[in-house]
C-alpha cells in the first residue's frame, strides 16, 4: 500500500528534473569557498531576501543556532514565541551551543506584538540578563502554518532599533507566507538582521537552508559553521536542488495551499478542525481531539494507508506539499472521512 504522507513538507522527494540537475551539477570544495553553484544559490537567496550575504548549511535548526550564536554573547536573553521551533524542537541549543537564555511569550495563533515584546525587555541592571536578539517566525509552524502579518512585522522592527536589539527570522516556511500574502520577500526580510531559509521544506528540496544577513554577520557565522561541523565539501549537486526549488517550486506553493483549505473544509465538517478556517493560511491543518487519543486515531489512519503527526495527545497536524496531488487529496478525505466521521 502507497501512504498518503501528511506527516511534514520535509517527506518530499526530488523531482525527476531536479534529480537531473542534482547529477548534472559542477561541484568544487566548497570550504575553500569553490563551489559555484553554492556561490551562486548563497547570492541568490540573499539578493531575494535584500541582504548582503548567504550562507548554505544543512538544516533549519544549525541555521538558527548560527543565527543566535552569532548575534549574542553567553548570558544574553533571547525573546522568542512559546511553540516557536527554537524553543520546542531545537534540542535547548540555544542553552548548549550559544550560551543564552530563552525569554518565550505566548503569541496570538503564534503571532507576537510590540506592545508583549517590550513587557519582557530586560531592565539594564546587574540583576538580569541582557535582551538581546527577537526571533520571529513566519510562517509558524506549531501554530498551523499562520502567516505574520508584515505590519507587526515592522512594528517588532521598529521597537527593535529603538531599544537596540537584534532580529532574526526563523523563516523555514517564508515562501508559503509569500505566495499565500502576495508579499515580496525582502519585504517581509526589511527588517530582520538576519533570516533563515529552508529549501527541504515546501520547496521539495532534499536537503538545506539559506542564513542570510550583512556581510559582517555572514562572516561570524561562516566560522560557527566550521565550529558546529557543518561546513560541507563538494555539495554543489545539493545546491543545485536549491537552485532548481527556486526555479520551479515557489509558485505551485498555491497549489499545496489549496489543498490544505480543502483537507481543513473536510476536518470542519467532521468537527475536528482545531481553530477556525481562516487560520488554515497555507500548507498546515491542526485536528483537535480532546478527548486525548490522538496515538490511536493516528494507527487507524495508518491501518487505511495515512500518515499524520501527533503533536500531543489532544492535536494532530496534516501538512500538504509537492508529493500530494489531488487523487491523494480525494482519498485523504475518504480516509479521513471514514475514520473521523
Ligand atoms: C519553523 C521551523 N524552523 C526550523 C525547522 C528546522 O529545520 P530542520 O529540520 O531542517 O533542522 C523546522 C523543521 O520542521 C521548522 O518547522
Amino acid at each position: 500500500m502507497k501512504f498518503i504522507d501528511l506527516r511534514s513538507d520535509t517527506v518530499t522527494r526530488p523531482t525527476a528534473g531536479m534529480r537531473k540537475v542534482m547529477y548534472a551539477a559542477e561541484v568544487g570544495d566548497d570550504v575553500y569557498g569553490e563551489d559555484q553553484l553554492v556561490n551562486k544559490l548563497q547570492a541568490r537567496v540573499a539578493e531575494m531576501l535584500g541582504k548582503e550575504a548567504g550562507l548554505f548549511v544543512p538544516s533549519g535548526t544549525m541555521s538558527n543556532q548560527l543565527a543566535i550564536r552569532s548575534h549574542t554573547q553567553p548570558g544574553d536573553e533571547v525573546i522568542c514565541e512559546y511553540d516557536s521551533h527554537i524553543f520546542n524542537y531545537e534540542g535547548g541549543a540555544p542553552a548548549m551551543l550559544s550560551g543564552v537564555q530563552v525569554h518565550p511569550l505566548h503569541g496570538d495563533h503564534g503571532i507576537l506584538a510590540s506592545e508583549q515584546i517590550a513587557t519582557a525587555l530586560r531592565p539594564k541592571d546587574h540583576h538580569y540578563a541582557q535582551s538581546r536578539l527577537i526571533t520571529l517566525e513566519n510562517t509558524h509552524n506549531r501554530a498551523g502554518g499562520v502567516v505574520y502579518p508584515v505590519s507587526v512585522i515592522e512594528r517588532v522592527g521598529d521597537f527593535a532599533r529603538e531599544n537596540n536589539l537584534l532580529m532574526h527570522m526563523d523563516g523555514a516556511r517564508l515562501m508559503n507566507a509569500v505566495i499565500a500574502s502576495g508579499i515580496d520577500p525582502a519585504a517581509y526580510a526589511e527588517p530582520f538582521n538576519s533570516v533563515s531559509l529552508c529549501l527541504s521544506k515546501g520547496l521539495g528540496a532534499p536537503v538545506g537552508s539559506i542564513l542570510a544577513g550583512d556581510s559582517a554577520f555572514i562572516d561570524r557565522a561562516h566560522r560557527f559553521r566550521k565550529l558546529f561541523g557543518g561546513g560541507m565539501r563538494q555539495v554543489g549537486s545539493l545546491a543545485a536542488a536549491g537552485l532548481y526549488a527556486l526555479d520551479h517550486h515557489i509558485e505551485r506553493l498555491a497549489e499545496d495551499h489549496h489543498r490544505a483549505k480543502m483537507l481543513a473544509s473536510t476536518c470542519l465538517e467532521l468537527g475536528v478542525l482545531e481553530n477556525d478556517i481562516s487560520w488554515t493560511q497555507t500548507n498546515i491543518v491542526l485536528l483537535t481531539f480532546p478527548r486525548g487519543n490522538t496515538a490511536q486515531i493516528s494507527r487507524e489512519l495508518k491501518t487505511i494507508g495515512m500518515l499524520v503527526s501527533v503533536v500531543n495527545d489532544h492535536r494532530i497536524r496534516l501538512v500538504t506539499h509537492l508529493d500530494f496531488d489531488d487523487a491523494e487529496l480525494n482519498r485523504a478525505k475518504d480516509i479521513l472521512k471514514r475514520v473521523l466521521g
